[in-house]
């Protein structure tokens, strides 16, 4: 499975990339307006430090505006994945970069019958919100379960891009459901690390091995 981190803030993409954790970055208007940078030049600089794709989201919500920002967004780094919203505009631009053989995210999805729309555009990756989706008491996690098994059931290439998530449960959720990537805010990606039985175990090794008096070098 994919890691994305979920965020324009440089230093906390820079920590998890040292970890060699980052797969690649998605960025959104709210992300960019959060990183209070220019969103030219703190793409241009998340696409030099992380080799994977980095989605850049266009604003525009007719297709000939949003392709001609798409293609300024794309102009920035080779690897940047031009995000557009799941609209009827956003398919057609869609198609439009797809047909260039350019990296297409369509993000603000909702339903699996966006997704087939999304996939039947050409779509790189597909960004179904889980998060949002259990904030208005649906099932986050059944969409992405439904997408997997109606792509698989046509071969389609677009990749499960799973996004708003809020909790290392959403991840293994996600993972278990075999998502080809997953989208998180840096610390719900460092979360995952954390088991109380783990933080228990090593401080009794500890106070054990403290015990025998001994040094390993
Ligand atoms: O990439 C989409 C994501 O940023 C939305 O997350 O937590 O605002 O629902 P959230």
């Amino acid at each position: 499975m994919k890691f994305f981190v979920d965020t324009a803030d440089v230093a906390a993409i820079r920590e998890l990339n040292d970890l060699g954790m980052v797969d690649g970055v998605t960025t959104n208007p709210s992300l960019i307006l959060k990183s209070g940078r220019d969103i030219i030049e703190v793409t241009r600089e998340i696409c030099a430090m992380v080799s994977g794709p980095v989605s850049a989201e266009v604003v525009a919500t007719d297709a000939r505006t949003m392709i001609s920002e798409g293609l300024a967004l794309a102009k920035i780094a080779p690897n940047i994945a031009i995000k557009v919203p799941l609209t009827w505009d956003g398919l057609t631009a869609c198609k439009a970069f797809a047909s260039e053989g350019r990296m297409v995210n369509v993000t603000l999805c909702f339903s699996a019958a966006q997704a087939i729309l999304a996939a039947k555009a050409g779509a790189s990756f597909v960004s179904p919100f889980v998060g949002r989706l259990d904030d208005n008491n649906h099932d986050g996690i059944q969409l992405i379960e439904d997408i997997r098994t109606i792509y698989d059931n046509y071969g389609f290439k677009t990749e499960i891009l799973a996004a708003s998530i809020r909790s290392v449960n959403h991840i293994t959720d996600c993972a278990r459901i075999g998502a080809d990537v997953i989208t998180a805010p840096p610390a719900v990606i460092k979360a995952m690390a954390n088991h109380v039985l783990t933080d228990k175990g090593l401080e009794q090794f500890l106070k054990d091995w403290g015990k025998t008096g001994q040094k390993i070098n």
